[in-house]
């Protein structure tokens, strides 16, 4: 153990971190390499004294085994992040640590919180006179330890106490750190949110792409890895498509074969995707690409199902695409395309959000601090941020001028894509789905007349109509005359 473990001065640090296991570790870390004293406590020792031997000597740590000792070790306003597991150890650290702070003293939860819980927590916290700031964090390990897109919520009071050492340990592009105040409350956990809803959708377009390129073209997975590796040379220039890459070129040490072909194919969620949705159905927001990722997760592990229709007819299948350069290109476009899409409906459903609970979120903002740090981090990003700094106001993405060409100019590519894996029998919800939107958005009549006329028919549920104000029945079961309703 170092030396600076036993450093037992009081009062000396700027931060505390309570929670070290790999994310809150490294964000420590983090801080203590910025040349910030920080102040370490974990449930049970073992975790803070691990941290402390392997790594004591980073930069100056204190040592603490109860709440007590730590809160005395941190100046004050105390700043204190909490990295413990979401929900139930949550509010219990927030309990034991309220019952001794003093007022003035921030809270900050960096984990994945539900931003519902946030706002309770915000609530019952300012009237103790304590801050509570919800701070979504992204990256990853790698990003807590060297530099995450962080996402912070709550009081700007706070955030002038705070945001400063938040954006010293975020990531930087071109200067600018990613970390900036979302707004009140729950905001921060929001917006982490709906990022990791972008996330699942970004994930599952890649996916969708390797399957064509799989199943449509044949290709192995090393060959597969060169294509994602040349698509991370221009506009789907990301962190995903890098990360891809480098997946597919992995092979298993203990088969020799790739090692996507030996992992089993039934994807995981921690449940950031589902809340999404699920407060996209709430806010009424159509987030199609983000809803078709968290049911193709969900499909993919509906084993009994998957299992009880191998062997259906396909019917009369396409022969594979006869020029695959130029299916590979169409694959890509697709993919730039339906991912534009997925971004423009994320950023629908933050403008809600915002709208909803009075958060004043600036989407520009989030682009910036996206464009580092963080799991979605991408080229184009700076585009979305360009956009939004043009016109605040922007109803949808897909009108800026910029996405406007791009879709155009893929909108051809996409739909071969989506006609051909039809005609070759592979699954591909969110490229079709994308391209749906993209298709409902530009249409000028929708069916959605003869919906109301229906609902009118079974539930007298009225209608308005395209030349004249006001709401209308028809007396379906009388003389089918319209009345004024
Ligand atoms: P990861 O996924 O990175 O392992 P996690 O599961 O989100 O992290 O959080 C684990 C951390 O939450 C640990 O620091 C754990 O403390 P212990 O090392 O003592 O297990 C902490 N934690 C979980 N439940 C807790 C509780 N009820 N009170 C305090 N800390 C708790």
């Amino acid at each position: 153990m170092s030396l600076l473990a036993h450093n037992m001065t009081t009062g000396t640090a700027q931060i505390g971190v309570t929670g070290l296991a790999v994310m809150g570790s490294n964000i420590a870390r983090n801080f203590a390499r910025h040349g910030y004293t920080v102040a370490l406590h974990n449930r049970s020792v073992t975790k803070t004294d691990a941290l402390l031997d392997e790594h004591g000597s980073e930069g100056n740590f204190v040592r603490s085994e109860t709440i007590p000792e730590f809160l005395a070790a941190l100046e004050k306003p105390r700043r204190v992040l909490i990295m413990v597991q979401a929900g139930a150890a949550t509010d219990a650290v927030i309990n034991q640590l309220a019952d001794a702070m003093d007022p003035g003293d921030i809270i900050i939860d960096g984990g994945n919180a539900l931003y519902t819980d946030t706002i309770r927590r915000e609530k019952a916290m300012a009237q103790r006179g304590l801050h509570f700031v919800g701070a979504g964090i992204s990256g990853g390990e790698e990003g807590a330890l060297n530099g995450p897109s962080i996402m912070p919520g709550g009081p700007a009071q706070s955030y002038e106490a705070l945001g400063p050492m938040l954006e010293t340990i975020s990531a930087h592009v071109d200067g600018v750190p990613c970390c900036t105040h979302i707004g009140p409350d729950g905001s921060g956990h929001f917006v982490k949110m709906v990022h990791n809803g972008i996330e699942y959708s970004d994930m599952q377009l890649i996916g969708e792409a390797y399957q064509l390129l799989r199943d449509g073209l044949n290709l192995t997975a090393p060959q597969i890895a060169d294509v994602f590796a040349d698509w991370n040379n221009g506009e789907l220039d990301s962190y995903l498509v890098q990360i891809t890459s480098e997946v597919l070129r992995q092979p298993d040490a203990k088969t020799g074969k790739p090692l996507v072909d030996v992992i089993r194919d039934e994807a995981e969620q921690k449940g950031t995707g589902r809340w999404t949705v699920k407060s996209a159905l709430d806010l009424g927001v159509p987030v199609t690409g983000i809803a078709e990722a968290v049911f193709a997760r969900a499909l993919s592990g509906s084993v009994a199902q998957r299992r009880a229709a191998i062997g259906l007819a396909a019917g009369q299948l396409a022969d594979a695409p006869s020029d695959p350069a130029r299916f590979t290109e169409d694959i890509r476009q697709a993919l730039y395309a339906s991912k534009i899409v997925a971004y423009a409906q994320g950023f629908n459903q933050i403008q809600a959000g915002s709208a909803e609970y009075g958060w004043n979120i600036k989407p520009g903002d989030l682009a910036t601090i996206w464009r580092g740090g963080c799991i979605i981090r991408a080229k184009f990003l700076n585009r979305i941020k360009e956009a939004f700094d043009t016109d605040p106001n922007l109803p949808t993405l897909i009108v800026a001028p910029y996405f406007r060409g791009a879709l155009e100019s893929a909108v051809d590519s996409w739909r071969r894509v989506v006609s051909t894996a039809t005609q070759l029998g592979i699954p591909i919800p969110g490229f079709s789905s994308a391209l749906s939107y993209y298709d409902a958005l530009r249409t000028e009549r929708l069916p959605a007349a003869l919906i109301q006329a229906q609902r009118d028919f079974f539930g007298a549920h009225t209608y308005g109509r395209i030349d004249e104000p006001g709401k209308f029945h028809t007396l379906w079961s009388g003389d089918r005359s319209e009345v004024p309703a």
